[in-house]
């Protein structure tokens, strides 16, 4: 079954980008989230960064523009919105129990020749399939942040994900000018269980008075040709979010990935990093 039309589910940070992205390669996009006001903040926001990115730079015509913002459509009710789809695309918010739920409920919603795909960062694949019935149709499809701009994919293959489901999700992703990766179902799988570690070694080390933040993050970027430190990339990133993948990977895989002292206070004392304006910088 060939895709041509797409549900994504949450239109956050990542939803949104991927409706972006997807529509910008023809794709038919049918947007989900819990409220219109929501979605049409959301969709406003892709067609101001239509206008800013691409228009004013000449990469798109205002018509090209208007094209893609047109198949993208708005939906707060998900049996609706997965009708005549070959593929859904959950990113909500990175909740085992939520993503469990969905999963199950679309298992319901939809032909069991769709593929039902995951955004999440870091939970296990197998885990959110725990209850559907039909294992093998899904799969992690981690996009990065900003999606449309980002060039990697990986992958994530379920205990249970068939290899024709992975074809056509490498297929699917490649379509959309990315290079794919795919790993094996673990806890943080690649990417995020390796920054994870390396931000947290990173604030450990600050912790205990090693370097000052600058410096550890001036070290990276000069040592290792990163084009960010890791202590300024968990203020990117979010210290919450770290901290949550970090809790998440030692209930799985063990102590060794006990998030840092310093990463928990940070929490506790509201200091996220940019969001918040204030993390290990000021902004
Ligand atoms: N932000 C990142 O850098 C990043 C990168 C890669 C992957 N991810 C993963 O993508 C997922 C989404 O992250 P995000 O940063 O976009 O989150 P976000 O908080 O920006 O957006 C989540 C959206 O999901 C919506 N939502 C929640 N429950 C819903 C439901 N039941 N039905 C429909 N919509 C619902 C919320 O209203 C919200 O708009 C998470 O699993 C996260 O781990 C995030």
């Amino acid at each position: 079954m060939e895709i041509k039309n797409l549900c994504v589910i949450g239109a956050g940070i990542m939803g949104s980008g991927i409706a972006q992205l997807t529509a910008s390669f023809g794709y038919n996009v049918n947007l989900v989230d819990i409220s219109d006001q929501i979605l049409k903040n959301v969709k406003k926001s892709i067609e101001i960064n239509l206008e800013r990115f691409f228009v004013a730079k000449n990469k798109l015509t205002k018509e090209e523009a208007n094209k893609i913002l047109h198949r993208i459509r708005l939906y707060t009710n998900k049996e609706e919105a997965v009708k005549d789809v070959q593929m859904v695309i959950e990113a909500v918010f990175e909740e085992m129990e939520l993503k469990q739920q969905l999963f199950s409920e679309l298992d319901n919603l939809c032909n069991n020749n769709v593929i039902l795909a995951s955004n999440t960062s870091s939970l296990s694949i197998s885990d959110i399939a725990l209850n559907s019935k039909f294992k093998e149709r899904i799969i992690g499809i981690h996009f990065f942040n900003p999606a449309p701009v980002m060039k990697l994919i990986e992958l994530i293959k379920g205990k249970k994900t068939s290899n024709e489901v992975v074809e056509k999700s490498k297929n699917f992703s490649e379509s959309l000018n990315k290079t794919v990766v795919v790993v094996n179902d673990s806890p943080g799988f690649v990417t995020s269980r390796l920054i994870y570690v390396l931000c947290n070694e990173a604030i450990d080390l600050f912790k205990k008075g090693i370097a000052s933040a600058e410096d550890i993050d001036k070290a990276c970027k000069l040592a290792f040709n990163f084009p960010m430190g890791p202590i300024e990339l968990s203020d990117l990133v979010g210290n919450d979010i770290y901290y949550h993948i970090g809790q998440y990977l030692e209930k799985e895989l063990g102590q060794k990935y006990q998030p840092s002292i310093l990463l928990q206070e940070m929490v506790e004392s509201g200091l996220l990093g940019r969001k918040t304006g204030k993390g290990f910088y000021k902004y």
